[in-house]
């Protein structure tokens, strides 16, 4: 069988991200940095190590932040160079190495996360391609979508990032249950949106990461509103799986979901603990912190 490699990354950041108001209320939540790197240059660094070059952009009012981050800043670069800051120039440049493409679609309602993907349809066309929610940081090694990529190009079918999660966490994911292919990998038979803790039908919940097949866009668009009044991802996956088998891939890795207070602020303690710069000092900060 041909090797089939991953070549595009869609990035939904058309949400309106209501639980980070007001931060969000003028630039989208994508852009929230955690330590000193947004949380959409993660995620595009992610697909860049899964060895995808195209990346795509879903974006909605406040789309410019975005553009420009991954935009040449020539003003900045000339300013850098003139004041010999030669690492912070290297800083800058190395966020578009030269070897990406960028392309944006404007999702022009929050009409849901299925109807966000929809929109980048004629910029993925007929072939397979990565999903990632950067509100979703993940932190692994090696990095999630490249573990997910290395499935793909076994299975050549739709992969799902999947976790376990508490029991009353069920309603925040889409739940996936089906038969176990070996301790990572699952046979997806249902799949479900938020269902409350007693009917879900098992504990494992979809991450913000997925390979999908294009014949996904056709049953995105044939599929009426569901859960909250929106077009739902979850809802196209589970119309793909009548056609084609769907797999569910437990990482290995650490999710932190940056759409939530409480995710970015566990993220940010985190991650400036790694940090080269800044690690030793905060850890001794927190040391000294009289917390109760
Ligand atoms: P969320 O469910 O986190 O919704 O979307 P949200 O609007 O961003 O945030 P809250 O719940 O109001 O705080 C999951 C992902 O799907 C994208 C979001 O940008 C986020 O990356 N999304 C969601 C869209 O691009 N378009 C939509 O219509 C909905």
């Amino acid at each position: 069988m041909q090797k089939v490699t991953l070549k595009k990354a869609v990035f939904p950041v058309a949400g309106l991200g209501t639980r980070f108001l007001p931060a969000t209320k003028a630039q989208p939540k994508e852009m929230l940095p955690v330590v000193d790197k947004p949380l959409i240059q993660y995620a595009v660094e992610e697909a860049y190590a899964a060895g995808i070059r195209h990346m795509i952009f879903v974006t909605g009012r406040n789309k410019r932040a975005i553009e420009d981050h991954f935009d040449t800043a020539y003003e900045l670069e000339t300013e850098l160079e003139a004041a010999g800051k030669h690492k912070l120039l290297e800083l800058v440049r190395s966020m578009n190495p030269g070897d990406m493409d960028f392309s944006y679609v404007r999702q022009p309602r929050s009409l849901g996360l299925g109807h966000a993907v929809l929109c980048a349809e004629h910029l993925v066309g007929n072939e397979p391609f990565a999903v990632l929610l950067a509100d979703d940081l993940m932190v692994g090694s090696p990095p999630v979508l490249a573990q997910m990529a290395e499935q793909f190009a076994q299975l050549h079918q739709s992969v799902l990032a999947v976790q376990e999660v508490p029991a009353e966490q069920t309603r925040r994911y889409g739940i996936v249950a089906g038969e176990t292919v070996n301790d990572k990998l699952i046979k997806v038979g249902t799949m479900v949106e938020k269902p409350a803790p007693e009917v879900a039908p098992s504990r494992m919940g979809v991450a913000g990461r997925y390979v999908l097949t294009p014949a996904v866009f056709r049953h995105i668009r044939n599929q009426s509103t569901g859960v909250g009044g929106e077009i739902q991802l979850t809802d196209g996956i589970a119309g793909l799986m009548n056609e084609e088998s769907v797999y569910a891939f437990q990482y290995s890795g650490k999710r932190y979901d940056c759409g939530s207070k409480e995710g970015f602020l566990e993220a940010t303690v985190e991650l400036a603990l790694a940090h080269p710069e800044v690690g030793e000092h905060f850890r001794n900060y927190l040391k000294n912190l009289q917390v109760a």
